[in-house]
């Protein structure tokens, strides 16, 4: 989740997980650039349509009431970690059957903390759905 959403949301525990996750994002990457040079390839960014168009049908969404924005930064965390969870498990098989450990190793604590993040972020969402008025 981008620091500016974090920024606004206003329920703590879900400010709370998004930062915390944004922080283990950070260390993705570290992990996703070692698991690269182990696997003896040199790690290049690249920019995911599929995120970019979650994010992008995230911010039209004119809400201006902040639990239902709320809400909707929760749900759209779930979308993230579920698709990001979709990409680590192609990976994560390739390095398995390649014999790769290292690398499968790095991928899998990525892909553990993803699998956390998901079901936090479920559970807040699920929250604040019930917190909707009737
Ligand atoms: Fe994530």
């Amino acid at each position: 989740m981008l620091p500016g959403t974090i920024e606004r949301v206003a329920d703590g525990e879900l400010k709370d997980a998004l930062a915390s996750h944004l922080e283990e994002t950070r260390d993705h990457v570290k992990r996703v650039e070692e698991a690269f040079r182990r696997a003896g390839a040199e790690p290049a960014a690249a920019r995911s349509d599929a995120l970019a168009g979650l994010h992008r049908q995230h911010e039209s969404q004119q809400v201006t009431e902040q639990l239902l924005r709320d809400l909707l930064d929760a749900t759209a965390a779930v979308r993230v970690e579920h698709l990001e969870l979709g990409l680590y498990d192609p990976v994560l098989e390739l390095a398995r059957a390649l014999d790769n450990d290292d690398c499968a190793s790095l991928l899998a604590a990525n892909r553990k903390e993803e699998e956390k993040a998901l079901e936090r972020v479920g559970r807040i969402a699920g929250r604040l759905r019930a917190e909707l008025p009737r």
